[in-house]
């Protein structure tokens, strides 16, 4: 069969990459694509949210699956666009990925159905909002309501911070006009859940964690996410199976008793906190980087389940392979902040382990740095300090001047044993 998929980051590579073990799978295209994805695929230049041009070139083009990878196509609705042509396609509706392009949403769906989250309230009014927040014990969380691409989100320590920043997201406008959910403030490790969901059938991937703060230590700003890892030392199968129950069939069934049912990935960013495993938000999509280290592991074939889920069926049981597998992200200096492109990258053909394109582009003979978050570099192992020194020994093969990474990704798994 013939796929198309959607993006042209790393977790765009790790799907390509997981379609290009499968059997039933003759051609793959990719819109935009990446230099890596290049080497695999068919690089189509359309953009991931030209949502017409994109169901016609899968029209003409007789692909039989398209699998969607950025939050941005499917707030844009190009599922319920490929439907209404009768082509399938995998992700969920605009109506069902609003459990992460709207935080309220997201919120009043766990409150109605009784999934556990940290108390909440949401406002559109500054003053009313400002008053709230002075009312409460700080640190306290204020979320900008809508897409933000990881940057809606403050944990204001201070009154000042808190004012400061519900200032830029209700007065300003800085991200458009929209409301705010303020959050109580939770601690324990993060975590991500992604599962395949087809309706009320719920199939779970490895736990992951990503690290989404820019330096070594977990310091600095937030970004896209610096590194993953899976497995999870710090989770027993008992509290796997509790999240799987209480939160992820819950939101699946949720979903499904509203009226709109989700087909694709569901992603629950939670955290353990001493009270037990709460959601931080829902995705509606793969998680990037976290995709890049699951689905290496994937043992069963990606098109049979890309193509169940699209369909509404359960794909059933998955299989994965034991290794632990580690990426750490080469990001161009200066990122999440302004940074240089254009940038030569060598050293790519001397790689042992895999390496995902995250932001690349090719020019003759040379590859290029083409975006914030440059490489993916992925390490396995029996354990996951071999994973993590397999992705390192790589990391150092790569000849950029204009590269950084984290050396610690892992730490909190790696420092517990
Ligand atoms: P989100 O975009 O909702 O995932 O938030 C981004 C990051 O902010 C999360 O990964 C957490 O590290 C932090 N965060 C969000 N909500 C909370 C909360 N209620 N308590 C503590 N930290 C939070
Ligand atoms: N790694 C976090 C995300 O994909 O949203």
């Amino acid at each position: 069969m013939k796929v198309l998929v959607i993006g042209g980051g790393g977790r765009e590579h790790a799907i390509v990459d997981a379609l290009a073990r499968s059997s039933q799978v003759e051609k793959i295209y990719c819109a935009p694509g990446n230099a890596g994805i290049a080497l695999r695929a068919e690089c189509v230049a359309i953009g991931d949210t030209e949502v017409e041009r994109l169901r016609d070139f899968a029209a003409s083009h007789d692909v039989e699956l398209t699998v969607v990878g950025p939050e941005a196509a499917l707030a844009a609705g190009i599922v319920d666009t490929f439907r209404a042509a009768g082509l399938r396609i995998f992700g969920p509706t605009k109506g069902a990925a609003r459990i992460e392009s709207s935080k309220e949403f997201a919120k009043e769906l766990m409150i109605r159905h009784g999934i556990p989250t940290a108390d909440y309230r949401a406002f559109a009014d500054y003053g009313e909002a400002l008053a709230y927040v002075r009312a409460h014990t700080l640190p306290v969380v204020l979320k900008y309501d809508g897409l933000a691409a990881g940057k809606g989100v403050v944990v204001a320590q201070s009154a000042e911070e808190a004012e400061a920043a519900l200032r830029d997201m209700l007065l300003d406008d800085r991200y458009g006009k929209g409301r705010v959910v303020v959050e109580e403030f939770l601690t324990g490790p993060e975590f991500s859940f992604m599962c395949f969901v087809a309706g009320r059938s719920v199939r779970p991937m490895p736990t992951t964690q990503d690290h989404k703060r820019a330096f070594d230590g977990d310091c600095g700003p937030n970004t896209g996410g610096m590194g993953a890892y899976t497995p999870l030392p710090f989770l027993t199968a008992g509290e796997e199976a509790w999240a799987l129950e209480h939160i992820m069939q819950r939101a699946a069934d949720a979903l499904a008793d509203e009226g709109i049912p989700f087909t694709g990935v569901l992603y629950g960013g939670l955290m353990k906190t001493p009270q037990g495993i709460r959601v931080i938000e829902f995705n509606a999509r793969f998680g990037d980087p976290e995709t890049e280290v699951v689905l290496p592991r994937l043992r069963s074939d990606a098109a049979g389940i890309f193509c169940a889920v699209a369909d509404g069926r359960d794909c059933g049981p998955l299989e994965w392979d034991d290794r632990a597998a580690l990426g750490i992200v080469l990001a161009s200096k200066g990122y999440p902040g302004s940074y240089a492109k254009g940038l030569p990258i060598g050293g790519l053909d001397r790689m042992r382990g895999t390496v995902y394109h995250m932001g690349t582009r090719r020019d003759g003979d040379r590859i290029l740095t083409a975006g914030g978050r440059v490489l993916f570099v992925v390490g396995r192992g029996a354990t996951l300090a071999e994973a993590r020194d397999e992705a390192l020994a790589d990391v150092a093969r790569i000849e950029c001047d204009g590269l950084f990474h984290r050396t610690d990704i892992g730490h909190e798994a790696l420092e517990q044993k």
